[in-house]
């Protein structure tokens, strides 16, 4: 009896810890699949942005990928990946904004309908866009409850096909296929630093880049006021929050169990910081690389100027840093106050 016990253990210990819902192999043919449709986006670095952080920083810029977001890279991944009697009945989705458009785009181009679930408060910018690519956009309240409900509410209309944000193995394939561009175009990069919500990037990231260079270190970065990932670490666990505060409106999900398990063995740290600090990181991404950039796009360099990061000495040997700068879709009088603050 007690030997049956400790062979399954480990037997799931092992498959725990070894196993993902993405792998090398998924991110090449995620791009395989993906790569004439998305943008090789472009890497900017500034000797100025090198000097006030005492490293040298290079930043891929998600902003100009298709849709405004890496999300397109995710979406078109698993958009591609149905088959024809899937795709037929259409796809779904509850998202803030970003997933949302970029399913969207990834459905227009696939020539199928997609039933977007937004809430309310999503930035009308990010609205705009699922309009631009045809989406049908759905409003829900504010709580991942009503969203769910609506959602289901869709798919018993249409039975569309339900494609997660973050936590499903073709999304993860799909945005590690950043790793793959940014590792080519920089190859002396030792620490990748990536915003983190439902860990569908970082996962895929992860993954993709410990397999190219399994030196390579992995920094999460999350705002103070949304902190789940960073609890669950400590924790051990998934960890979902009762309450969110912050500016960086695609940075409020929580991991799920595909995105957690990669999350809790391969991001080496998960570094917090305050919204003052997005927003100031914001202003330095406009007035210095003169990109225009939302709050979830700016907390890399956000996380690498905090003193967080600065006196962390298990970080003093970062020196070639890249930072996913995840997005671009920002309104525009949140963009000024940001600057006039
Ligand atoms: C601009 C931006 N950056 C980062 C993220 C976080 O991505 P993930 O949910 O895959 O962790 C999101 C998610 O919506 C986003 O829109």
């Amino acid at each position: 009896m007690v030997i049956l016990t400790i062979s399954i253990t480990s037997i799931e210990m092992e498959g725990e810890t070894t196993k993902y819902a993405a792998d090398i192999s998924s991110v090449k043919e995620a791009y395989d699949r993906i790569k004439s449709l998305v943008h090789r986006t472009p890497v900017l670095s500034s000797t100025s942005l090198d000097d006030i952080s005492g490293r040298k920083l290079y930043f891929k810029c998600e902003n100009f990928q298709k849709s405004g977001a890496f999300k397109f890279r995710g979406a078109c991944n698993a958009v591609l990946s149905l088959t024809d009697e899937e795709a037929s009945k259409g796809v779904t989705t509850h998202s803030s904004g970003n997933h949302a458009a970029a399913l969207s785009l990834a459905a227009k181009i696939r020539g199928i309908p997609a039933f977007i679930v937004v809430p309310k408060s999503a930035p009308s910018c990010k609205v705009e866009n699922i309009k631009r690519y045809d989406g049908n956009v759905n409003l829900a309240e504010d709580n991942m409850q009503s969203r769910e409900e609506v959602m289901n509410k869709v798919r018993q209309e249409t039975s569309a096909i339900y494609i997660p944000s973050s936590n499903d193995g073709r999304i993860m394939s799909g945005q590690g296929t950043i790793s793959l561009e940014f590792l080519e175009q920089i190859p002396q990069i030792d620490t990748l630093v990536v915003p983190i919500s439902g860990g569908g990037m970082i996962a895929g990231i992860a993954i993709a880049a410990k397999a190219i260079n399994p030196a390579i270190r992995i920094l999460a970065a999350e705002p103070k006021g949304a902190d789940d990932a960073a609890q669950s670490k400590a924790a051990g666990r998934i960890i979902k929050l009762q309450e969110i505060n912050t500016i960086a409106d695609g940075l409020r999900a929580f991991l799920g169990d595909h995105t957690w398990p990669v999350v809790r063995d391969l991001v080496d740290d998960i570094i917090t910081v305050e919204d003052f600090e997005i927003i100031k990181a914001m202003k330095l991404c406009f007035k210095i690389l003169k990109i225009v950039i939302e709050p979830s796009g700016a907390i890399g360099l956000a996380a690498v100027l905090s003193e967080t990061f600065q006196k962390n000495p298990a970080w003093k040997d970062c020196k070639h840093i890249g930072i996913v700068v995840s997005g671009g879709n920002v309104d525009m009088d949140v963009f000024w106050e940001s600057l006039n603050k």
